[in-house]
């Protein structure tokens, strides 16, 4: 069955806007109902050490947790919003940040429910986890926050290979936590494997951060599906994240069925294609100068013109249902699977709200088939990466 969203995408986001503006003691949910109170006491997926103002904000505001539908990820305890929140662009790689700009984008996401923020001490470098640790203070009791370790970066912006040496791990949390301004990450993840030390070595010491209370769950980001099984062993592995979308859909090979065999959560990554499959660039030309997607071949030459191609069947479909590309691309996403918890990344708080409305749309199989016609595995003109040597080991 299908259903136009536009318009109800616009409605909800009118209506989240309005609701703003409403006290917290006559917000939606009654006077000092229940249910903020419970979600004091029971982090919904989130964290601990309320600190501050965040237990008397909890107890007076309504929970709008509860509008969003959730997820859990694979056989774990870690329940988040059905879909989270992107970071990385609102600090680096996708043009000049404006912090202003992802404040505001914070903030709707927050008021729209959304529970999962993903960042990396790399975005920015180390100002994402900071811009995190501000905007999400008062809110820690409801939102699960993730993090990575692993690719080395220095304040002005270099890269220096990979560590996964223990030691490193440990510092690496320790400065995560500090720039969180938090007691404990829900979610660390081991962002590239270091082929130097082996994957147990790693995730045994991100284990013992477990049993220090310094993270609560473990990651890995672009690993191999047999890494991922070696780390199970050493650890349980709550999340995998990786590239997936309607261009990238390798993961279906082998990895995908991994986590569903060992009951681990997958969390696609740029699941609108770095913003390519929402159709909004004609010509590479339309990138910022200083954006890195310049530097990726599938937005390079006669790559970036094979890949309209796909953009436009995008379209035509999307057009057909009345929903906007982005929306026919996270649907694709989300109907993968209910283990599957897609974290789109935007700095605007309406393609939040439209991002958002894409759990609203059902694709019937006709369509789903329709879509997997158009867009099959390996349909993507180019590698996701300049050097791919990183990812998959
Ligand atoms: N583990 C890893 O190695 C890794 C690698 C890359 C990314 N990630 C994580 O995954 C997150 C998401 O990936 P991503 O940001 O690379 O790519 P993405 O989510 O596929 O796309 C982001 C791009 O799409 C645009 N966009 C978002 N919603 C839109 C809409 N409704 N209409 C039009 N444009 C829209 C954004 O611009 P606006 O800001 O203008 O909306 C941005 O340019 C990142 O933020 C990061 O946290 C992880």
């Amino acid at each position: 069955m299908s259903i136009n969203v536009r318009g109800p995408a616009r409605a909800s986001a009118a209506a989240c806007r309005n609701a703003r503006l409403v006290p917290p003691h006559s917000a939606p949910f009654g006077p000092v109902d229940a249910a903020p109170r419970r979600a004091a006491q029971q982090p919904v997926g989130g964290g601990v050490g309320l600190r501050g103002t965040s237990f008397y904000y909890a107890i007076l505001s309504p929970d709008p947790t509860r509008t969003v539908k959730q997820r859990t990820l694979g056989t774990s305890t870690l329940t988040v919003s059905a879909v989270g929140l992107g970071c990385m662009g609102m600090s680096d790689f996708y043009g000049t940040p404006d912090e202003n700009q992802a404040i505001k984008t914070l903030q709707r996401a927050l008021d729209r429910g959304l529970t999962f923020f993903d960042s990396a001490d790399i975005y920015g470098p180390f100002t994402n986890e900071k811009l995190l640790g501000r905007v999400l203070d008062a809110h820690r009791h409801r939102v699960t926050i993730a993090t990575k370790f692993g690719i080395v970066r220095d304040e002005a912006g270099e890269m220096h290979g990979l560590n996964g040496r223990p030691s490193y791990v440990k510092t690496a949390c320790e400065d995560s936590l500090q720039r969180l301004g938090v007691d404990t990450i829900d979610l660390y993840y081991l962002h590239r494997v270091d082929p130097e030390v082996p994957i147990e070595h790693t995730v045994g010491a991100m284990g013992r951060l477990v049993e220090e209370g310094k993270v609560r769950h473990l990651g890995l980001s672009e690993v191999a599906a047999d890494t991922l099984r070696r780390a199970n062993e050493e650890h349980s592995i709550t999340a995998l994240q990786t590239e997936y979308s309607l261009w990238s859909r390798d993961p279906e090979d082998d990895i995908l069925p991994t986590c569903r065999e060992l009951g681990i959560g997958f969390v696609p990554y740029s699941p609108l294609g770095r913003g390519f499959l929402t159709g909004r660039f004609q010509s590479p030309e339309d990138l910022p100068e200083d954006d890195w997607r310049r530097h990726n071949p599938r937005f390079q030459g006669e790559n970036f013109q094979k890949n309209l191609d796909l953009v436009a069947e995008v379209n035509r479909l999307a057009d057909a249902k009345d929903v906007t590309p982005a929306q026919l691309a996270l649907a694709w996403v989300l109907h993968q699977g209910d283990d599957i918890v897609p974290i789109p990344g935007t700095t605007d708080p309406d393609h939040l709200d439209e991002n958002i409305a894409a759990l609203d749309v059902s694709l019937s199989e006709e369509e789903l088939a329709r879509i997997d016609e158009i867009a099959p595995q390996g349909v993507a003109a180019g590698d996701r990466y300049p050097d791919m040597s990183t990812v998959n080991r």
